[in-house]
């Protein structure tokens, strides 16, 4: 049964990345993209959104805007991981459609709402686009099939703060609003993604292979691997969102627990900062599974696999 998914994303390297392998896998259906602010402007994203479909002809798929600032704390954009313009190295023409007219914050609802039960939201970049989904229409909690959430570090440090993963940093209202409001979550934090890292001799495997994608995935990815060299002494790239994309489909990568799930939204040097109530000190129902252990290198198997059959099916 093809999973019908939206992807609320923020492209940047690692969106991108998810965005082709949602193209990719034929187990599930793209119905749409939505931008938000994180690794770059919201604006920026759209175009790299809509350039990211072309390369991939996919240009059908809708693409929308949606907010360009968190909801309390000022904004954070990523250059320094995902460069000036959010794809690393990599240089798209300029692309020939433009984002569907609307917010993107109404389309998910629209999507979500017309089609009860049916549609996996796949959020991938700060959550302030759910957020207000959740404020303007309550009733997407009953009506979404999932939510898997790319956020979040449990046991894991964080890669912005010492205490909070990027995505949850940049707003933490926002995933606070998300992490409670009852909606069926998967939280993909980066206990499990920074150990899906592909480095170099990955990423020549693709070398050769027809279309422009091969290229690309190269040209974005060497920024990204300098920068996991230059700041965290990693040999290649954590590939965090192509992950969570893969758990619509491949649930089996990874191993999941029930847990009871906050965020920290005080302030200080623990905001953004989540974790698990493991030892059930706070006696709250768990609020959602989440990816505690993978199998890295099967998912890297995986994402190759899908990149070659893409590019020649795209270069064909
Ligand atoms: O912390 C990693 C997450 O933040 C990824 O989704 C990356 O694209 C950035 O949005
Ligand atoms: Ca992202």
């Amino acid at each position: 049964m093809t999973k019908r998914i939206l992807i609320d994303t923020d492209p940047g390297i690692d969106d991108s990345l998810a965005i082709l392998l949602a193209l990719a896998s034929p187990e599930v259906k793209l119905e749409g993209l939505t931008v938000v602010h994180g690794n770059c402007s919201a604006e920026q994203g759209t175009v790299n959104a809509l350039s990211i479909l072309e390369l991939a002809k996919a240009e059908h798929i809708p693409v929308l805007t949606g907010c360009d600032l968190p909801l309390v704390q000022p904004s954070l954009l990523a250059p320094e991981t995902h460069g000036g313009q959010g794809l690393g190295y990599a240089s798209l023409p300029s692309p020939r459609n433009q984002a569907r007219a609307g917010h993107a914050v109404d389309f998910l609802i629209e999507q979500i709402m017309s089609n009860p039960g049916e549609i996996t939201l796949v959020a991938i970049g700060p959550l302030t686009n759910v957020a207000m989904a959740l404020r303007l229409e309550p009733r997407i909690v009953q009506n979404v099939k999932e939510v898997v959430i790319m956020g979040g570090a449990i046991r894991h440090e964080g890669n912005t703060t010492p205490m909070a993963e990027f995505n949850t940093f940049v707003d933490p209202h926002a995933a606070h609003m998300v992490y409670h409001s009852g909606m069926p979550i998967t939280l993909v934090p980066l206990d499990v993604t920074y150990q899906v890292v592909l480095n170099h001799a990955d990423v020549d495997r693709l070398k050769g292979l027809p279309s422009g994608i091969p290229q690309f995935i190269e040209d974005a990815t060497r920024f990204y691997m300098e920068f996991h060299d230059e700041y965290q002494q990693i040999d290649g790239c954590v590939i965090n969102d192509p992950l969570a994309l893969a758990l619509t489909f491949a649930p089996e990568l990874c191993n999941y627990e029930e847990q009871y799930v906050d965020v920290d939204i005080n302030g200080g040097v623990s905001m953004g900062n989540t974790f698990a109530d493991f030892y059930k000190a706070l006696n709250q129902p768990a609020n959602m599974k989440v990816a505690l252990g993978i199998r890295p290198r099967q998912f890297l198997d995986l994402f190759l696999e899908r990149m070659e059959q893409l590019s020649k099916r795209v270069g064909s």
